[in-house]
């Protein structure tokens, strides 16, 4: 979910986010993931309550957030368009895939075309080698992508 909030309320909500689930083992990345589904994103003032939180500094919550590609730093467009960028993908052809839909799109992998449409993510395997290059849009799948195929895709994502 992508909103516009104050960043005292990205305080209050994330910490009520934090306090639920630090007992965890290992809790950054359960915190993580449930403020990206509360906010679409992880925002940067989010970043020094989780640190204060978990004792860490804001240079490890930092660290982790930038390592895993799952985690956006700015709120998704309308639609998000995956390629996947695994072994298998790039043996069928994704960087081709991937060369194309930054050109079609305008922008590069974690961006988000101006007019707030699409955001394009890459990805490490979406389950779905044997129909590689494969792609996700909006969380469904699609196999053997190809230029044109992507073409039809792109031109449906202007809404
Ligand atoms: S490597 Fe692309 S779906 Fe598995």
């Amino acid at each position: 979910m992508n909103m516009r909030i104050s960043a005292g309320e990205f305080t209050e909500r994330s910490l009520q986010i934090i306090r639920d689930l630090k007992h965890l083992e290992g809790p950054m990345l359960p915190i993580l993931h449930a403020i990206q589904a509360e906010f679409g994103y992880v925002p940067e003032e989010v970043k020094p309550v989780i640190a204060s939180e978990l004792n860490l500094s804001r240079a490890e919550v930092h660290g982790v957030v930038t390592f895993y590609h799952e985690f956006r730093d700015h709120p998704a467009g309308r639609h998000v368009l995956k390629l996947c960028r695994a072994e298998a993908c790039q043996s069928m052809g994704s960087d081709r895939i991937a060369d194309r839909a930054r050109q079609l799109l305008g922008i590069d992998f974690h961006q988000t075309t101006l007019d707030g449409s699409v955001t394009l993510e890459a990805v490490y395997c979406l389950g779905l080698c044997a129909c590689a290059p494969a792609a996700m849009l909006d969380g469904e799948v699609y196999g053997r992508v190809d230029e044109h195929c992507l073409g039809d895709i792109v031109a449906g994502l202007s809404r």
